[in-house]
């Protein structure tokens, strides 16, 4: 990656008389930095930012994120463009390397994932060992981190043909292993993947085909899967993703930063909730009760969130939940269950919230997990799946930012500082001279 960082002027900071100043980066988009490299050497002080939510840790050039107006942009195309228009091999593409490919570019692309979709037929052994009941993601986790076992011939970060073939790897296996968790959860065999399907409908098979019957993909439930995929491809510096750049920071191979990132993603107020927000739906069950949960969310001693609403950047409409909802009613129609209630609950939940003062003032808008879950419920998959499917599609994501922090002239080891405010320096004190 070429770093683009020019200096467009500089700010300046005065403490105790004495005046230090740092050069102002401009970005494409978006605010522009402050370099405070040198902080801690003309200062002695550092920033204090919990959560880095006034933080760039890093230059990108993948996806742009305007929360206020409700953009998304993966390299510099709109997301609801490239959902409209586009599928996700191609947008993998796109996010891997930059630009839109020809048609030779991606016919290589195209070829290169497809001869990398099985897996080494030891790796099913790993599956066995969890019982039947475990939750995918914690499978995933475990699968994906033992991949580094298997493909010794391309974890040297250092070798970019390595590097190359980690990420079609990655990228190519993460339906296999993915469509593995959900078979072994359900006692069905594994189904190999096919060369001849594309990439989610060969997804879709290996879920839902049969030793007894095969399973012809329906296209529209294909497209939007495909679709959902792509708007989960990437979100710039979330907390997953920056688990997985810090993570590989510190020169850890790719499978295991992807595994790292998978952890991250689980948790409920990330990945995790699109699962709890279908739980939440089933939870509220009908319209009438939808008062008393959103009297819950408001209440500060109450830990209920409604599961699917706001976002730490976005603080207008998330663009993803409109080509989401969008996706959620095809797919409803498409199935003839148009007049599904949890679809009710959620479209009248979506209505309240968003004339509701304490949702407008505090700008909590319905974010891209609020229609998935109940998109992915009836596309077959088990709520426990949910996250799964984030994780297949956020891959692609991971690995590209990994690829570019790899890449990147100013990377150095992640190690964030503290302000320390624990007990002063003191002498051990024997046990016999310790007070009672
Ligand atoms: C994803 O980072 C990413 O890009 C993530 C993601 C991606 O693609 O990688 O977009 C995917 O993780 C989407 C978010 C999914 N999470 C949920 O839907 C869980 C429910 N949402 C909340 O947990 C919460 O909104 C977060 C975690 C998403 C954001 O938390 P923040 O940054 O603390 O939210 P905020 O600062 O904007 O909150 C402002 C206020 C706070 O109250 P006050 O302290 O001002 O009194 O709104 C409250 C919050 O307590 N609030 C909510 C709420 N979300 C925030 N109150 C009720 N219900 C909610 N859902």
């Amino acid at each position: 990656m070429k770093s683009d960082l020019n200096p467009s002027g500089a700010v300046s900071l005065t403490q105790n008389d004495k005046t230090v100043e740092f050069p102002v980066f401009k970005a494409t988009h978006g605010p522009d930095v402050f370099d405070i490299r040198s902080l801690y050497k003309q200062t002695g002080a550092f920033t204090f930012d919990p959560g880095f939510t006034s933080t760039a840790s890093c230059e990108s050039k993948i996806t742009f994120i305007d929360g206020d107006e409700g953009t998304l942009l993966y390299r510099g195309y709109p997301i609801d463009q490239l959902a409209e228009n586009s599928d996700f091999l191609e947008v993998a593409y796109l996010l891997l390397n930059g630009e839109l490919p020809n048609r030779d570019q991606r016919d290589w692309f195209d070829s290169s994932i497809t001869r990398h979709t099985m897996v080494h037929e030891q790796l099913k052994n790993f599956y066995s060992g969890f019982r039947r009941d475990a939750h995918p993601m914690a499978i995933m986790v475990g699968v994906v981190g033992a991949l580094s076992a298997f493909y010794h011939d391309s974890t040297d970060i250092n070798d970019p043909k390595q590097r190359l073939i980690a990420t079609h790897r990655m990228i190519a296996k993460m339906p296999t292993i993915a469509a593995m968790a959900y078979k072994y959860s359900i006692g069905q065999a594994f189904v190999f993947p096919r060369n001849d399907l594309d990439y989610t409908s060969n997804f879709m098979r290996m879920c839902f085909a049969v030793g007894a019957e095969d399973y012809e993909c329906n296209t529209v439930l294909c497209d939007a899967l495909d679709k959902i995929f792509i708007l989960h491809m990437d979100h710039e510096q979330n907390a997953s993703t920056s688990t997985v750049r810090l993570a590989g920071s510190s020169g850890a191979n790719p499978f295991a930063c992807i595994a790292a990132g998978i952890a991250s993603l689980w948790g409920p107020a990330h990945g995790g909730a699109n699962e709890a927000a279908l739980n939440m739906l089933e939870e509220i069950g009908s319209v009438d009760r939808i008062p008393e949960y959103i009297e819950c969310a408001k209440d500060k001693n109450d830990p209920f969130r409604l599961m699917g609403f706001g976002h730490r950047v976005y603080k207008n409409y998330d663009p993803r939940a409109t080509v989401m909802r969008k996706a959620c009613h095809e797919v409803l129609d498409a199935l003839g269950v148009r007049d599904e209630p949890l679809l009710q609950v959620a479209m009248e939940l979506e209505r309240i919230a968003l004339e509701d003062e304490y949702f407008v003032e505090k700008k909590l808008y319905p974010n891209i997990d609020f229609y998935s879950g109940i998109t992915l419920r009836a596309l077959g998959f088990p709520t426990d799946m949910f996250t799964v499917l984030f994780a297949l599609a956020r891959t692609v994501g991971w690995i590209a930012q990994w690829s570019e922090m790899i890449e990147d002239p100013n990377q150095k080891i992640g190690r964030p500082r503290q302000v320390y405010t624990g007990a002063p320096k003191r002498d051990y004190i024997a046990l016999h001279k310790r007070g009672s």
